[in-house]
């Protein structure tokens, strides 16, 4: 993490667990565990029922914002089933997270859909959250770098850098996400130097600079401090450890080290 350039940015994913009265007790045993940095920007994406519920439990504890796990490309109109961005920040979501792997994978959401989507996040005054990783067999063959650079360009096309800056990348690993087979700090810090690398290319150094990159995998309270350390992972997209309160408050503690 770099903190002369970028604030640390914890982001809980609760994917498709958890319930609307189950809100309440988590968020009053979290807001006993917080530590009192204020250097951490945190937020928990929700799914969608969840999200009035969590607005009201975090209206007096501002320092964790709402946030979402998927929004709809298009403004508004026929397209049965889906979420539009200004529902989400009439409920006063904040962040949004796109392209999730388990949406790339399960729902076959492609690099064009994963760019609208961070677009009109974007452009709603959301901050976007999009996740970008490769498979084991791609890592196995040497085909990670590649991979990634065509993810990130892909989902920034077209962006300006003014637009940019309310963009965040998370770098997860396929191989890592629920297995409990974390990337090593290393493999991690390599990756996430790459992604800035290609900000950089697309945006400029300074847009670059400035964007926060994530790293989400089995992060938990055990190894965050160790991935924090690296300089170019400034937070993480945290699933499993952030349906545990004591834990998510343990991993944005981490971000506070030197
Ligand atoms: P995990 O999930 O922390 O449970 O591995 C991370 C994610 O998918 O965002």
């Amino acid at each position: 993490m770099n903190k002369k350039y970028r604030k640390a940015i914890i982001a809980g994913n609760w994917k498709m667990n958890m319930t609307a009265s189950a809100v309440r007790p988590f968020i009053d045993e979290l807001r006993a565990a917080m530590p009192k940095l204020k250097t951490c920007d945190a937020a928990i994406c929700a799914p969608f029922p969840l999200i009035p519920a969590l607005g009201k439990a975090l209206r007096d504890f501002s320092r964790v914002a709402v946030g979402a796990q998927d929004v709809c490309e298009f403004p508004s109109g026929a397209h049965t089933g889906e979420v539009s961005c200004d529902m989400l920040t009439d409920l006063g979501v904040k962040y949004v997270i796109v392209g999730h792997s388990e949406r790339r994978e399960y729902q076959h959401e492609d690099d064009f859909k994963v760019n609208a989507k961070l677009r009109a996040a974007i452009a709603a005054g959301m901050t976007g959250i999009v996740c970008v990783g490769e498979s084991l067999e791609q890592r196995n063959r040497g085909l990670t770098l590649e991979h990634i650079d065509y993810q990130v360009s892909s989902a920034v096309y077209g962006l300006t850098e003014e637009q940019a800056r309310r963009c965040v990348v998370a770098y997860e690993p396929l191989w890592a996400i629920g297995t409990g087979v974390v990337a090593t700090a290393e493999q991690a810090q390599e990756v996430c130097a790459e992604i800035r690398a290609v900000l950089k290319r697309r945006l400029g150094a300074r847009t670059a600079r400035a964007m926060s990159i994530l790293y989400g995998g089995s992060m938990n309270a055990k190894n965050a401090a160790e991935l924090l350390a690296m300089p170019d992972i400034d937070g993480g997209l945290i699933g499993g450890a952030s349906l545990k309160p004591a834990d998510f408050a343990a991993i944005i503690a981490a971000t506070a080290q030197e």
